[in-house]
């Protein structure tokens, strides 16, 4: 098999990072005020060291009215006080630094909130903010055109003292900002450098890929921000941003965009070359909606795992892939993709390989490394997200049945990824003393953190077992991914491969037992499970626990530690053996992996299963399979070390090589 044609891609921090997301109104409320706040995530950060986090991406924290929860900025250089102070902030930074974990922020500059100072004087017309967002007279006694906005109604709205419309592709309360203004552009960068001396490490930026506005006298009825997406003038602004604030600096930068292609990232995220580091597909989640995200559409693997593969193939070598499957406007991924009834468990395990093991820099959603799930309030009263309510509105004003908006909702509501994050059985999933802001999803007493930690089987060890063993495999990072299998109805499988040779991994994608025949030429290959979903995961995390990384002599294979060592007889994996810098600060260095030099594990015999528990991998005993087939059960999860295309049992006396 080949490896890596070209010019081995240049390492980076953020491209072996795990990212966390926190949504910080949810995450935990150390004030007791029912809002999650900083001083909530600095409380938890000792627990996302343990899951073994290198990034937190933090959803809005600036001053907002709140009208979409924060992507509504009023003032972008101020804490909202709901969620603390400038201190609070400082010291999480020095406190998430002195734990390896960099902060990155959102950054919402498509669009302020209308109760901006820049906003204010515009709609008066005072330079020099009159034209920082976009005006329009109407035309015709109506409208400027016909866009509609994302959460419903007409893009635009009118003013009286300007007699004149601004055009909003969100909410009312989220004009525009007007991207052709060289002052506007200025103003972004000068506050993005604010945060940077405050040490951030990167940048999320919202949908950024909308900050070129083309000429507004389309006439079609749509929604106006596809109308608007991916213009030329958005990738022209994003160089120019690159070259005032990016260029130099070791930063995460990840555009969120929405419809783009992966041509589109060639182009934005170009390794080595575009204005960005990543940018966020959206084509993996629309394969179960219709022509809106309110209208279901059947999840078919194939067509998924289509949409996966193809983003992977077509980034390998020109850009780099930033990996998920659920954020804070999306379901929860276990009950969209997955299972969340009797599944559950096997199911988040078998979606957080998928997320965590392929090619790309994963982001982990709080509360999907243990498993949270949908909520099913029962009345939209319960309900508190603005795309949600108007759909809701909308939808009875046409008359549409309660039972069919609320199925809808149900479904694909936002808050689903909204409710608390769930800690404990505790009142309120220990997420507040006091009164939370959105109700807690009522499995909170079967589904939360504390049980998680203490059941070693649990999603929560799982996912810290897989981001430890890709944090200790180079070609789980940087290895090309190579599909398998397209069109199984059930299996999603593909191999990781470097100079070291190929990893295995196959997921059963559906709650009814499988054989998937191996393809050639890798069935009848030696290869040993690192890893499963149905047993104890081994402490991975733990650096005394070995990891097969090169084969020895034969079938008695001997492992060595990754590192950089070498294993008797293996090819040569990992790092040089030099000692990256220490993490923690920033500019760390470009890469994080070990080089702790070698360690060679010890040959035992095989358990009688064959599986490896924690305790069996310390004692290094691997079995060796060499298997035609596998038979997977629902949602069963493998991932094994497979021996290079050229290994061969050596005779005693026989040499290396
Ligand atoms: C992005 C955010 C979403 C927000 C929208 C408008 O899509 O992720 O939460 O509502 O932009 O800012």
């Amino acid at each position: 098999m080949t490896m890596e044609g070209r010019a081995r891609p240049e390492r980076a921090w953020w491209k072996e990072a795990i990212v966390y997301q926190i949504y910080p109104r949810s995450f935990f409320d150390a004030s007791g005020d029912g809002v999650g706040d900083l001083a909530g995530v600095l409380a938890k950060l000792d627990y996302l060291q343990a899951l073994g986090v290198d990034a937190v991406w933090l959803s809005p924290i600036y001053r907002s009215p709140g009208a979409d929860h924060g992507y509504d900025v009023s003032d972008y250089r101020e804490i909202d006080p709901q969620f603390g102070t400038m201190a609070d902030f400082e010291r999480l930074v020095r406190e998430a630094d002195a734990r390896g974990i960099r902060l990155v922020l959102d950054l919402v500059v498509n669009h302020t909130s209308d109760e901006h100072p820049w906003f204010y004087a515009s709609r008066q017309g005072i330079v020099p903010y009159r034209d920082f967002y976009i005006w329009r007279t109407g035309k015709n006694g109506g409208l400027p055109n016909r866009w509609r906005s994302v959460f419903g109604g007409p893009a635009w709205t009118y003013v009286p003292e300007r007699n004149a419309y601004y055009l909003h592709l969100f909410s009312p309360k989220q004009p525009d900002l007007n991207w052709d203004l060289p002052a506007v552009r200025q103003e972004v960068y000068r506050l993005m450098r604010f945060w940077l001396e405050k040490g951030v490490a990167g940048f999320r930026m919202d949908v950024i890929n909308a900050i070129g506005k083309p000429e507004l006298d389309d006439e079609t009825d749509a929604v106006g921000f596809e109308r608007v997406i991916n213009h030329p003038k958005a990738f022209r602004y994003l160089e120019e941003m690159y070259e005032a604030v990016l260029k130099g600096a070791d930063l995460l930068t990840v555009g969120e965009t929405p419809g783009v292609t992966p041509e589109h990232a060639w182009r934005y995220a170009a390794l080595g070359r575009g204005p960005l580091g990543m940018i966020f597909p959206f084509e993996h989640m629309t394969v179960d909606i219709g022509a809106t995200k309110w209208e279901p559409a059947p999840f078919d693997v194939v067509r998924w795992k289509r949409v996966l593969f193809r983003w992977q193939t077509k980034l390998e070598g020109r850009a780099w892939p930033a990996l998920y499957l659920g954020n804070h406007d999306q379901p929860r991924p276990v009950s969209r993709f997955g299972d969340d009834g009797e599944y559950r468990v096997a199911a988040a395990k078998l979606l957080a390989a998928l997320l965590l093991l392929q090619k790309g820099t994963p982001f982990v959603y709080q509360g999907e490394e243990i498993g949270m799930t949908n909520v099913r309030f029962p009345s939209i009263d319960d309900y508190r997200d603005i795309e949600t309510l108007n759909f809701y509105r909308e939808g009875r004003e046409r008359g549409v049945a309660e039972e069919t908006l609320m199925a809808a909702i149900h479904r694909m509501s936002r808050d689903n990824a909204r409710t608390p994050m769930q800690w404990s059985a505790g009142k309120n999933a220990g997420f507040t003393s006091g009164t939370p802001w959105i109700r807690v999803n009522p499995n909170y007493r079967e589904i939360n953190v504390e049980a998680a930690w203490a059941d070693p089987e649990s999603v929560l060890h799982f996912y810290r077992a897989l981001i430890a063993l890709r944090k200790r495999v180079p070609a789980l990072v940087y290895g090309r991914l190579v599909p398998l299998c397209p069109d199984d109805p059930a299996v999603i499988a593909f191999l990781r491969e470097d100079e070291a040779g190929p990893w295995l991994v196959a997921l059963n994608l559906s709650p009814v037992p499988t054989t998937w025949p191996l393809p050639r030429p890798i069935a009848g290959r030696p290869m040993v499970r690192v890893l499963d979903n149905r047993h104890r995961p081994p402490a991975y995390w733990d650096p005394a626990t070995p990891i097969p990384v090169a084969w020895g002599d034969g079938e008695a294979a001997a492992f060595a530690e990754v590192g950089g060592g070498k294993a008797a007889g293996g090819p040569e994996i990992g790092a040089p053996g030099e000692r990256p810098p220490e993490r923690g600060g920033h500019g760390a260095g470009p890469s994080t992996f070990a080089g702790e030099g070698r360690r060679e594990t010890p040959v035992g015999a095989a358990g009688p299963d064959g599986k490896q528990t924690a305790a069996d991998v310390r004692r290094g005993s691997w079995e060796v399979e060499r298997p035609e087939a596998f038979r997977l059960g629902p949602y069963e999860a493998r991932v094994y070390r497979m021996a290079p295309p050229g290994h061969r049992r050596r005779r005693p006396g026989e040499g290396d090589g």
